[in-house]
């Protein structure tokens, strides 16, 4: 029986343990998710930007998607989103959860269309999280590179008022490659977790090009959920161009074959390190 994510969630927050985000946008990644997080019996969030997820909707249907590929290991996220009805229509999807990001908007514009929102998807099961202080980047079209850092008071507010269930924050984190670290504080997220209920679930986005030591101080605040994206998109380019040259003809079969394999070793070198 899969179970809840929530329960799987606050049992991690418990055990200094995160769940892996992927952002993912063809089917050999969905694939090599999906066979790696049975072969670990481990779970993984598939997540999609929103760009994605219409495009595969477009494409393919996403009853479709989730039906193919999902197993007890495997839940399903919108990543960030403004649209209300389109977020609403990834709840009844049955989603595990959606992201409503509100970050760029004033606090009180932010809370009342979390709430919305939670209030929503609540009654359907769904999680819902929330983003308070601006990751800087662009992603899949969303964001751009202008950046915030979370307020303490405001953290609180927004958490009390909206009763989130997974709270994002701009730490001086990025979508993309980092340059440099400088700007991080983690501090932010430590004082977070301090001064709320001490079950609260926190998301580390940017997590492309974070040093080991910078992910497991994280989780030790509390972070249980790990997006990553970039990384992929690199990892997938680099099985693409490893292709390239090693064959002059293109055979599907043995393409998808190669794809698989080695965005498995990806996921798995994750997985087991953060959350098996
Ligand atoms: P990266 O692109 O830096 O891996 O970040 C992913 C992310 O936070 C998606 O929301």
């Amino acid at each position: 029986m899969k179970q809840k994510l929530k329960e799987l969630l606050s049992d991690f927050r418990k055990n200094e343990k995160s769940i892996m985000a992927f952002n993912l946008q063809n089917s050999y990644q969905l694939e090599a998710a999906r066979l790696v997080s049975k072969k670990l019996e481990t779970p993984l969030i598939v997540q999609f930007s929103e760009r994605y997820l219409r495009f595969l909707d477009e494409k393919y249907g996403m009853e479709y998607i989730v039906k193919q590929f999902s197993n007890n290991f495997t839940y399903f996220h919108l990543d960030h989103c403004i649209d209300l009805d389109y977020i609403k229509y990834c709840v009844d999807l049955g989603f595990d959860s959606v992201m409503y990001d509100g970050s760029a908007f004033n606090l009180n514009l932010n809370i009342e269309n979390s709430k919305i929102i939670k209030d929503y998807a609540s009654k359907k099961g769904c999680l819902v999280e929330g983003e308070l202080g601006k990751v800087s980047g662009v992603e899949d079209g969303f964001g751009d590179e202008g950046s915030s850092y979370a307020e303490i008071a405001e953290i609180q507010k927004y958490v009390n008022e909206t009763e989130i269930d997974l709270m994002a924050l701009g730490i001086g984190n990025a979508h993309g490659f980092y340059s440099d670290l400088d700007g991080l504080k983690l501090d932010i997220l430590r004082e977070a977790s301090l001064n709320l209920s001490n079950d609260q679930l926190f998301v580390l986005h940017g997590g492309t090009g974070l040093p080991d030591k910078v992910i497991r101080e994280a989780i030790g605040y509390g972070v249980v959920k790990i997006n990553v994206s970039t990384q992929l998109k690199k990892n997938t380019m680099d099985i693409l161009n490893l292709y390239l040259s090693k064959n002059e003809l293109y055979n599907e079969i043995s393409f998808s074959n190669m794809m698989i394999e080695g965005l498995s070793s990806v996921f798995e070198d994750y997985l087991i390190k953060y959350t098996k």
